[in-house]
């Protein structure tokens, strides 16, 4: 029995890596799995919320009852989160976008030379910092994976997007694996979750999320 704690909301959220091309066969990317945030996009579902996930390039399964928007670049998915967003009471920042693309993606291959080769990059847009400073945003959490001091970064974070809520973990700790130990953050203080499976662990930052939710009607 799941209980309903999402019942006629309307949930975003991006999850996995995003691919930023270099070439047409090459490109920056990270090491996110996507685990987290289809555990999430499929509890969230489960609570009984309309679910759309907008994913970078994983090979997951779409859980059921959420609709998947893949997407490659950072851009691609700024484009598809705006898109999906109207109506939506909660957005969840899941996914672990490149802080940089190339600034330039060449048409075709790239050829090597005995030369350095330089690659200049250019920021990308912070997707849930947009979304969470727009007038009219839903319910915003992001995600921080650290590799140290997550307390202060996470909170550093929190505060700079200004976000209700903020769920961090240690890299080590979470990504690629199919366990995680993560700490909540929010207004009242931090909240650490017991170690567990992905899907545990969504079920705990859903139970979180829809208890700080506002009351409907907006
Ligand atoms: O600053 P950092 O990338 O660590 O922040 C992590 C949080 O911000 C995550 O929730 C992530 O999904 C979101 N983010 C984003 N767009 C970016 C960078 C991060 O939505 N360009």
């Amino acid at each position: 029995f799941v209980p309903k704690l999402l019942a006629g909301r309307k949930v975003v959220l991006t999850a996995g890596p995003t691919f930023e091309a270099l070439d047409p066969v090459r490109g920056i990317t990270n090491i996110s799995s996507g685990k987290m945030g289809y555990a999430l996009a499929r509890a969230c579902a489960q609570a009984g919320a309309e679910v759309v996930l907008v994913s970078g390039p994983v090979s997951l399964p779409v859980p059921a009852e959420v609709r998947r928007v893949s997407v490659t670049s950072a851009l691609e998915m700024r484009d598809a989160v705006l898109h999906a967003l109207p109506g939506a009471d909660v957005f969840i920042g899941v996914a672990a976008v490149a802080d940089y693309r190339p600034l330039a993606s060449a048409e075709h291959k790239l050829k090597k030379s005995a030369d350095t080769m330089n690659i200049a990059l250019t920021p990308n847009p912070d997707i849930l910092a947009e979304v969470a400073a727009h007038a009219d945003a839903p319910f915003c959490v992001g995600f921080a994976a650290e590799s140290r001091d997550l307390d202060a970064y996470a909170e550093g974070k929190r505060r700079n997007k200004r976000l209700p809520m903020l769920v961090g973990n240690l890299v080590s700790d979470g990504m690629g694996g199919d366990d995680n130990t993560v700490i909540l953050y929010d207004d009242a203080g931090r909240h650490p979750l017991p170690r567990a499976a992905k899907a545990e662990v969504a079920r705990g930052i859903v139970a979180h999320l829809a208890g700080l939710l506002p009351a409907r009607g907006r």
